[in-house]
């Protein structure tokens, strides 16, 4: 059973390491919370902080950025913007997920995602915007699992093609 739950210090080899894993799909999987402090307790304080609204830093919402976890084994993340600035209302959307490369294709990117919406509804957010690179089949495939409605495909020269959906 996939629980999403918050990052807690236990975690720090195994957070690390699909850190690490994730860097060859281009995804940043603990982002601006471990870059700016390569501290693992700092990082999950800042996302404990930032869940709540504070300490964020400039152009930051709050957001839940929760492990993915399978019978104690972390499997994955979820980031769950709880609000839009002008860059996720075009491109990052409200919702990032990735799962480590061992654990692929055993449906928990769709639960994952299916979790979080359900967590992004409990918050007020009745129209969820999700986005993925045009290429990434696998993500367009998890998000049009979870009802995700094509709004359009984006050319964009900095950020290339890419969809935008809409989860009601
Ligand atoms: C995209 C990603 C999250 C998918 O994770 P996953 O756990 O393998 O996804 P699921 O097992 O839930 O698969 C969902 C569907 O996608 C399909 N799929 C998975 N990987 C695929 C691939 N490489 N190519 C084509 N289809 C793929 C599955 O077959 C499944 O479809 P089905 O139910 O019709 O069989 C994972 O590949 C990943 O973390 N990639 C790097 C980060 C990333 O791209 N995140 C998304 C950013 S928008």
């Amino acid at each position: 059973m996939l629980v999403l739950r918050p990052f807690i210090l236990a975690d720090e080899a195994a957070a690390l390491a699909a850190h690490r894993e994730l860097e060859q799909d281009g995804f940043d999987f603990l982002g601006y919370a471990w870059s700016s402090t390569h501290s693992w307790p700092q990082t999950v304080q800042l996302f404990e902080d930032w869940e709540r609204g504070l300490n964020l830093p400039v152009g930051y919402v709050p957001a839940c950025t929760w492990a993915a976890d399978v019978d104690g084994e972390l499997v994955g993340r979820t980031s769950i913007r709880l609000a839009l600035t002008d860059f996720l209302a075009t491109r990052g959307g409200h919702i990032g997920y990735a799962v480590r490369p061992e654990y692929r294709r055993r449906g928990y990117a769709t639960e994952i995602l299916r979790q979080s919406i359900t967590a992004a509804h409990a918050r007020g957010i009745n129209r969820i915007l999700i986005t993925c690179d045009d290429s990434n089949v696998a993500s367009a495939t998890v998000i049009e699992h979870c009802g995700g409605e094509l709004e359009t495909i984006v050319d964009d020269p900095i950020e290339g093609r890419y969809r935008r959906y809409w989860i009601a």
